[in-house]
């Protein structure tokens, strides 16, 4: 398959091989090695339609590091503004010789629609609330990075599961890794088909981070809700948000994941998501090996 689409297409023996190539890409960046000639024949097209920082910039630096050709697309500033369709215009990329195309858009399935229309390597770049494939690969690589492994590590995830990419893409990924996952929200943001994917249910905040290695935060993403069931910002902060006190009190360390953009002081105070227990930044940082690896296996492909 010339596509990453979700994390749900993949087998264990492909994030090993994704996570064996990122290892050496990382090795490779930290010798400030910036750039290797692995894909100078190859050209790739990042269509956003909805913003982003991490997303984009890493999967754009992780381009240019492989010395890919990288044009990149957004909404905002192009003809979908005068009513252009998604494939016509996915295909006018594409009569320009684009190799690859990176997608980020906020109906669920844009990619494999697209995968099964225009002819080209699709990688999912997050697409509405159903997932985000790169993202769980990075997160996991960074468990890995900082505990040894993903195998038999206790994960929750915290907050907005309803509205998540993030978290289904992460269920999918750390099972197949052998993780024990649960979520922990209001009932009001966790789905009702989450326990059929063999994931636990916590709604107290305290007992979930006594259970957990890893607590990965989410953000509420109030863009994709019907405000008239959540909770007051305040309420949920209360509830739901981590701070120092609660960490300070549970029984073990854990580590602590949030993939970014954070609300400080909603979802985690400042002091957490700064504190050597957080691995925030860690996860931003090994987005670009993640993304090297993911391109690099797919235009190794490409070129067969
Ligand atoms: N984590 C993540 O997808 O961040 P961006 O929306 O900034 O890309």
């Amino acid at each position: 398959v010339n596509h990453l689409l979700g994390i749900k297409y993949l087998k264990e023996e492909d994030i090993q091989l994704i996570f064996e190539t990122a290892d050496h890409f990382k090795e490779v960046i930290n010798r400030s090695i910036k750039k290797v000639p692995s894909l100078r024949d190859i050209t790739i097209a990042n269509i956003f339609f909805e913003s982003s920082t991490r997303t984009k910039l890493s999967f754009e630096l992780a381009e240019k590091r492989l010395s890919a050709d990288v044009i990149n697309f957004s909404a905002g500033q192009s003809s979908v503004k005068k009513g252009e369709t998604l494939i016509d215009t996915v295909n006018n990329i594409l009569s320009m010789k684009v190799d690859m195309v990176v997608i980020r858009h906020p109906n669920p399935g844009a990619g494999i629609f697209l995968s099964k229309n225009v002819n080209a390597s699709i990688i999912n770049a997050g697409d509405g609330a159903h997932e985000h494939p790169t993202q769980a690969l990075l997160d996991s690589f960074s468990i890995r990075e900082r505990l040894g492994s993903v195998a038999g590590k206790k994960v929750v995830i915290v907050g907005d599961i309803l509205h998540s990419r993030v978290a289904l893409s992460n269920i999918f990924a750390l099972q197949l890794q052998g993780a024990e996952v649960k979520v922990c929200g209001p009932r009001t943001l966790i789905p009702k088909y989450i326990e059929s994917l063999g994931v636990g249910v916590e709604t107290n905040l305290r007992k979930a981070l006594n259970w957990c290695d890893v607590a990965n935060m989410l953000r509420i993403q109030k863009e994709r809700m019907d405000l008239s069931y959540f909770p007051s910002t305040r309420e949920y902060t209360q509830q739901y948000g981590l701070n120092s006190a609660i960490l300070k009190s549970l029984d073990k360390e854990i580590v602590v994941m949030h993939p970014g953009p954070i609300n400080r002081g909603v979802e985690i105070t400042s002091d957490v998501a700064d504190s050597g227990q957080s691995i925030i930044l860690d996860q931003v940082e090994n987005g670009v090996a993640i993304r090297m690896a993911v391109i690099y296996l797919l235009a190794s492909k490409i070129k067969q």
